[in-house]
C-alpha cells in the first residue's frame, strides 16, 4: 500500500477499496501519513465524493480506530443524540435532563465548538467546577447513580475522526456529505448506543445549506446505522436563524436554565418536543409521539427536568448555586445594544454571521487550541418575522473588549435584513427521516 497511489485514485475520481481506506485511517492516526498527504486525500474526497461502500468503510474504520464502548449494562436500549452543528444550539443541554427525568438513561458524549458553531462541552464548562473529562468508569457510574452524564468525547473514542475532523476544519473541507456522515456515525457507533437520534440542521448556520442536501446526508447516516445495527432517526431542523435567543457559552447556560423552568422560546419547544418524542419512542417507553411530547412538557412544568439538571451538574462537580442563582455567573464588561435604523419586519437573521461574530468576540475558537471567553456572546431581541420600529433594540452584544464589541454591533446590523412587507415565520421542523 502507498498513500500516493491512494491519493491519485481519488484525485482521478476512482473508487477506494476497503484496504485503501483501512490503510489511510490507521496510518494517518499513527502519524505515518503526514498532514499534507491526508489533506490532499481529504480534498480529493471533498471534490469527487464517495459512494455508499466507501463511506461505510470510512465510518467503520474510524469507529474501530479506538475504543468501542459497551453500554449494555446501563439499559437494553441506550439512545444517543447528536446535532450536525449550529448557532445557539443548546438542545442537548435542555433535552438530556428532560429525558433522564423520564427514567430513560442518558450517557452522552459531546463535542467542543469549532468554526462558527458552538459546542456543548464548552457551554457546560462555563458552569464553575463542572468536569467534562471524567473516566469511562465514572461516566457509567454517574449514569447508573443519577440517570445522566454529559461529558466530552474521551481521548480514545474514534481518534481517527478527531484528527481528520481537525484537518478538515483547517483546510475548509467540513461541509461534505461523505465526510460528515462518516464523522458523526463513527463516533456514534464507538460511543456504544444502539439507537441514535440525529438533529440534522439546515440553513445559513448549518453545514447543509438546503433541505435536499440535508435529506441526502440523513439517508446516508440512516443506511450506515442500519448496517451497523443502530436504529437511526434524523430530524431536519431549521438553522437559518440561531436557535433561541442566546449565543455564547454562559449566555446559553442561562437560557437553558430558563427553558428548564418553563420559559421556552417557541423554536426550542418544537425542537425538544420533536426530537425528544423520538428518543422516548426508541427507548421502548412509549410509541405515541404526541403523548411523548406532552410528557416532555409535563416534566418541565413539574420541575422534574430542572431538578435533574441540578443533579447532573452536582454529580459532575459543578457548583449548583450558579444554576439556582444565574446572577452569580460572571458577566461581560460591556453590554452594547444593537439599534435598528429601519422599520419593518425581520426577513433574515443570518445564523452563520451571528456565529462568526460570537467567535470574534471570543465565544468560539478559530484554531483548535484557542481558549474561549465564557461570558461573551449575543442576546437576540428580534427574530425572523418580528416587527421592528426605528430605534428598537435588535440584539445586545456582550463583550469584554470594547472595540470588538463596537465592531460586533455594526456587523450584527448587517446580519439582519429588515423588509417593509410582513414576513411569515419559517418552519422549525423541516422533516423527519
Ligand atoms: N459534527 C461532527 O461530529 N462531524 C462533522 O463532520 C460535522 C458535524
Amino acid at each position: 500500500m502507498n498513500i500516493q497511489k491512494i491519493i491519485a485514485k481519488k484525485r482521478d475520481g476512482k473508487e477506494l477499496s476497503r484496504d485503501d481506506i483501512n490503510y489511510f485511517v490507521t496510518k494517518y492516526t499513527d502519524g505515518t501519513i503526514t498532514d499534507y498527504q491526508a489533506a490532499a486525500l481529504v480534498m480529493a474526497i471533498y471534490i469527487n465524493g464517495m459512494n455508499e461502500e466507501e463511506i461505510t468503510a470510512l465510518t467503520l474504520e474510524m469507529a474501530n480506530s479506538g475504543d468501542i464502548l459497551d453500554l449494555s449494562e446501563i439499559s437494553e436500549n441506550v439512545i444517543d443524540k447528536h446535532s450536525t452543528g449550529g448557532v445557539g444550539d443548546k438542545i442537548t443541554l435542555i433535552l438530556t435532563p428532560i429525558i433522564a427525568s423520564l427514567g430513560i438513561p442518558v450517557a452522552k458524549m459531546s463535542g467542543r465548538g469549532l468554526g462558527f458553531t458552538g459546542g456543548t462541552v464548552d457551554k457546560l464548562e462555563s458552569i464553575p467546577g463542572y468536569k467534562t473529562d471524567i473516566s469511562i468508569n465514572n461516566f457509567i457510574k454517574n449514569v447508573k447513580e443519577v440517570g445522566i452524564s454529559v461529558i466530552g468525547q474521551t481521548a480514545n473514542l474514534a481518534p481517527a475522526d478527531k484528527k481528520i475532523y481537525a484537518l478538515r476544519d483547517s483546510i475548509n473541507c467540513v461541509a461534505s456529505i461523505p465526510l460528515i456522515a462518516s464523522s458523526i456515525m463513527s463516533k456514534k457507533i464507538a460511543a456504544g448506543a444502539n439507537k441514535i437520534v440525529l438533529d440534522v440542521t439546515v440553513g445559513s448556520g448549518a453545514f447543509m445549506q438546503n433541505k435536499e442536501d440535508a435529506t441526502k446526508l440523513s439517508n446516508m447516516m440512516k443506511s450506515i446505522g442500519k448496517l451497523a445495527n443502530r436504529e437511526t432517526v434524523c430530524v431536519l431542523t431549521n438553522m437559518n436563524e440561531p436557535v433561541g435567543y442566546a449565543v455564547g457559552n454562559t449566555l446559553e447556560i442561562i437560557e437553558t436554565i430558563e427553558c428548564l423552568k418553563g420559559n421556552i422560546p417557541e423554536d426550542i419547544k418544537e425542537i425538544i418536543t420533536t426530537i425528544g418524542s423520538y428518543i422516548i419512542k426508541l427507548s421502548g417507553k412509549n410509541d405515541d409521539l404526541e403523548q411523548n411530547k406532552k410528557m416532555i412538557l409535563e416534566n418541565i412544568k413539574t420541575g422534574e427536568a430542572y431538578n435533574k439538571f441540578l443533579e447532573l451538574v452536582q454529580n459532575q462537580g459543578g457548583d449548583i448555586e450558579y444554576i439556582k442563582n444565574p446572577d452569580k455567573f460572571e458577566k461581560a464588561k460591556y453590554i452594547l445594544p444593537v439599534i435598528s435604523e429601519k422599520e419593518g419586519y425581520v426577513e433574515e437573521l443570518n445564523a452563520k454571521a451571528i456565529g462568526e461574530i460570537s467567535v470574534i468576540l471570543g465565544a468560539g475558537r478559530i484554531k483548535k487550541e484557542d481558549s474561549i471567553d465564557k461570558s461573551v456572546g449575543i442576546i437576540l431581541n428580534r427574530k425572523i418575522s418580528d416587527g421592528v420600529q426605528k430605534g428598537n433594540i435588535l440584539a445586545y452584544v456582550h463583550a469584554n473588549d470594547e472595540q470588538k464589541g463596537k465592531e460586533a454591533v455594526e456587523k450584527i446590523k448587517s446580519a439582519y435584513k429588515i423588509s417593509e412587507m410582513k414576513v411569515e415565520k419559517e418552519k422549525t421542523i423541516l422533516g423527519v427521516i
